[in-house]
């Protein structure tokens, strides 16, 4: 089983904490299609004819593409790939995009799962992020959605925003249990460098994020989603009724991927790779008939650092016999050595063989992972 994920690199307008890789000009989108589609013939060997279960429309903004234009993308995927008839597809859409017309325009193709981009459902939180929808449209893109047939439907919320109060968290948390949506993404929001927030903050005219405030948060996050019945897989995604997202689990779990668009990843299980974060450059090396792509190939260690880094963010743990076959007796006693003090703490919990995050070590997971890393070995 194998996935792949399509970056579409266009967006309205840019969030002001975003830095994943997007235009806000339309322009080439045209263009950027009829690469992609070249791209997908190039790579169909990649994932080496395995059946694909996922496939995964990230951006940017995905739902800024017509029906027309998707069709034709699956048309080329299906002319290329074999993809299962079960297959988890996901598209992210902006809350601005997906009135009436555009859902019923995405029932008419093969998208089975929306991941929405709500956030917030307050306009200040919006407002200060840039976002380009406000607190009413996001309520009711979910629920134009879940009234149209898509009933698999994940939303992504950020907390730790100056503006969003723990009051108005926890409402942000009952808005979103109330609207019956099966699994949540939610992030603390990161000032990422060179990003509008980042700029603003560095002027003085925003204060900085005070970290104490998204740590606060996370744990009534914690407690509202245990409450509610919703499971925590992954630190920042929680899910009801079985509803996990096949795609994200399939990263964490060490499935291979095929990343197509510009700054998309690849992974077949020994190497790396990374498109180029440039439409125009992406578009003119693929009219030439050429990828273009920078390539990694993964050492042991590093395999082991991928592994600890997604593990142990999951409800399955980290498993330390997995680990030693797999990487080795070295590797496997530098985890033990290190961790050690954690599991003292009861920051890490040792459970038949397998390492799992307690709640309070989940407010440090950076911190514990980390620590585990080998470095500056090859
Ligand atoms: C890159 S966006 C793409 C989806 C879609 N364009 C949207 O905005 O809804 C994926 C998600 O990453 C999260 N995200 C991006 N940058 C972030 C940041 N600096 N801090 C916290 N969350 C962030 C947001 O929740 C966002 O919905
Ligand atoms: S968060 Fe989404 S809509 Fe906003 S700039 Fe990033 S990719 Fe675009």
């Amino acid at each position: 089983m194998a996935g792949i994920y399509i970056h579409i690199p266009f967006c309205k307008q840019a969030c002001h904490y975003c830095d994943f890789h997007f235009s806000t000009s339309l322009q080439n989108k045209d263009a950027f299609l009829s690469a992609l589609k070249k791209e997908i013939i190039l790579q169909k060997s990649y994932l080496k004819s395995e059946l694909i279960s996922t496939v995964y429309f990230g951006g940017g903004t995905p739902s800024l593409l017509s029906k027309k234009e998707l069709n034709e993308i699956f048309d080329c995927l299906n002319d290329n790939f074999k993809i299962s008839d079960e297959a988890e597809i996901t598209l992210e859409a902006n809350p601005d995009d997906l009135t009436i017309d555009k859902i019923l325009g995405l029932k008419g193709t093969p998208v089975n799962r929306l991941s929405i981009g709500i956030q917030s459902f307050y306009d200040e939180d919006l407002e200060l992020m840039n976002r380009a929808h406000n607190s009413g449209e996001a309520v009711n893109a979910v629920k134009l959605a879940q009234e149209n047939g898509f009933d698999n439907i994940t939303i992504d919320l950020i907390y730790g925003i100056p503006t969003l109060s723990h009051h108005h968290w926890r409402n942000n948390l009952q808005i979103a249990f109330a609207l019956d949506v099966k699994h949540i993404s939610a992030y603390c929001l990161t000032v990422e460098p060179k990003t509008a927030l980042a700029h603003k903050i560095k002027k003085g005219q925003l204060k900085n994020i005070d970290e104490q405030h998204g740590s606060e948060q996370f744990e009534i996050m914690l407690e509202a989603m245990h409450k509610n019945d919703f499971i925590q897989y992954e630190i920042s995604n929680f899910c009801k009724d079985g509803k996990f997202s096949k795609h994200n689990s399939s990263y964490w779990l060490k499935e291979k991927y095929l990343g197509l668009g510009p700054s998309a990843h690849s992974y077949n299980g020994e190497s790396r790779q990374w498109n180029i974060s440039n439409n125009a450059l992406y578009i003119q090396s693929l009219e030439k008939g050429m990828l273009s792509f920078e390539k990694e190939e993964l050492s042991i260690d590093q395999r082991y650092n991928e592994y600890v880094l997604t593990s142990l963010r999951t409800i399955w743990g980290l498993d330390l016999n997995y680990l030693e076959q797999n990487f080795g007796k070295k590797q496997l006693e530098y985890c033990l050595i290190e961790v050690g003090r954690y599991i003292q703490t009861e920051h890490v919990l040792n459970e038949e063989n397998k390492l799992y995050l307690s709640d309070k070590g989940k407010l440090i997971a950076d911190k514990i992972t980390s620590d585990l890393f080998l470095v500056g070995e090859g």
